[in-house]
């Protein structure tokens, strides 16, 4: 593909902002699908969604240091900048903002964006400062973009509940939109970090969307919540995983752990977990409903 068939690229606030300035001008809905790169299929799918709703879309590409932890994987963290700006054109996506560090953390910057409570169960107990880093990148990147529609993944389901939530307290005008989590044919989410897998890792972990299915069905069908989940758990410590930080079947909205023995009915779950796969950290999810009609 020739360069003249790349999106156009913004590295500064200054030169997203002439983008946007130029858009509005043209009275274009401006959609924004914000990334960390190493894009698969999963990150398209969110840009051919956001082209649904916009007349252009803008990605960006910026790997947040602000969200991992000293002992993360920030410097490994896979980067890919020129296939991903190809893949991003053959999407349909008309610029990538991939700014420096500076133009989003200037310097002497003090200010965090928290989304308490949400932020700090499931993935929030694991990895306590992670939230707090989305939520602070996505509402400046939000500043400097000033989208009329974002979207995100339900992959990272709870991440986009609390963005959701983030998105409504600071009154953003944007609208946030959730895109289906894109699997590879055995059923594993696509993620930036299967990378990390060695091939037999990578066969044993397709465990997780079998383990969550059959949760899943088991939940819908009436069956005790803590069995369903013992029995997961079960699965995925035969298929080899190391450690699993956590597995719940949660309110799909305020991401509160059901309670009771059985599923409310009518009300709309998900099941959400995180597990080792050697020294890969995996998370995953699905939604469950127990209808009153079928019991
Ligand atoms: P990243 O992991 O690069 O993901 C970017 C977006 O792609 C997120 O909204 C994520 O949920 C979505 N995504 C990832 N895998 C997906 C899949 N298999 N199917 C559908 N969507 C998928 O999430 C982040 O970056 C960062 O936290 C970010 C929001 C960019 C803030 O730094």
């Amino acid at each position: 593909m020739s360069d003249s068939n790349l999106p156009r690229i913004a590295r500064t606030r200054a030169e997203i902002a002439a983008w946007r300035e130029e858009m509005s001008r043209a009275g274009k809905r401006i959609g924004f699908v914000p990334t960390m790169g190493a894009l698969h299929d999963g990150h398209l799918s969110l840009v051919k969604l956001a082209l649904q709703q916009a007349d252009v879309v803008a990605a960006s590409i910026f790997v947040n240091p602000a969200q991992f932890a000293p002992n993360e994987d920030f410097d490994t963290y896979p980067r890919a900048e020129d296939s991903d700006l190809q893949k991003l054109a053959s999407a349909g996506c008309s610029l990538a903002y991939c700014p420096t560090p500076n133009e989003i953390y200037p310097p002497g910057d003090r200010t965090r964006v928290l989304v308490t409570e949400m932020s700090h169960i499931l993935e929030g107990a694991f990895r306590p400062h992670f939230f707090e880093g989305v939520a602070t990148v996505v509402s400046r990147l939000f500043v400097h973009v000033r989208p009329d529609v974002a979207v995100f993944g339900e992959k990272d389901y709870q991440q986009l509940q609390i963005l959701r939530r983030m998105t409504k307290d600071l009154g953003f005008s944007t609208e946030v939109l959730g895109g289906q989590t894109v699997r590879e044919s055995d059923g594993l989410a696509m993620s930036s970090r299967n990378a990390y897998l060695s091939a037999q890792e990578r066969e044993q972990a397709s465990a997780i969307y079998k383990a969550l299915s059959a949760a899943k069905a088991a939940i819908e069908s009436g069956t005790p919540i803590k069995y369903a989940l013992d029995k997961a758990h079960e699965a995925l410590n035969a298929a080899g995983f190391r450690s699993i930080d956590y597995i719940a079947a949660c309110d799909a909205f305020t991401l509160e752990a059901f309670e009771d023995e059985k599923a409310p009915l009518d009300r709309d779950g998900r099941l959400l977990l995180a597990a080792w796969m050697g020294t890969t950290r995996l998370i995953d999810n699905l939604a469950f409903r127990r209808e009153a009609q079928k019991f």
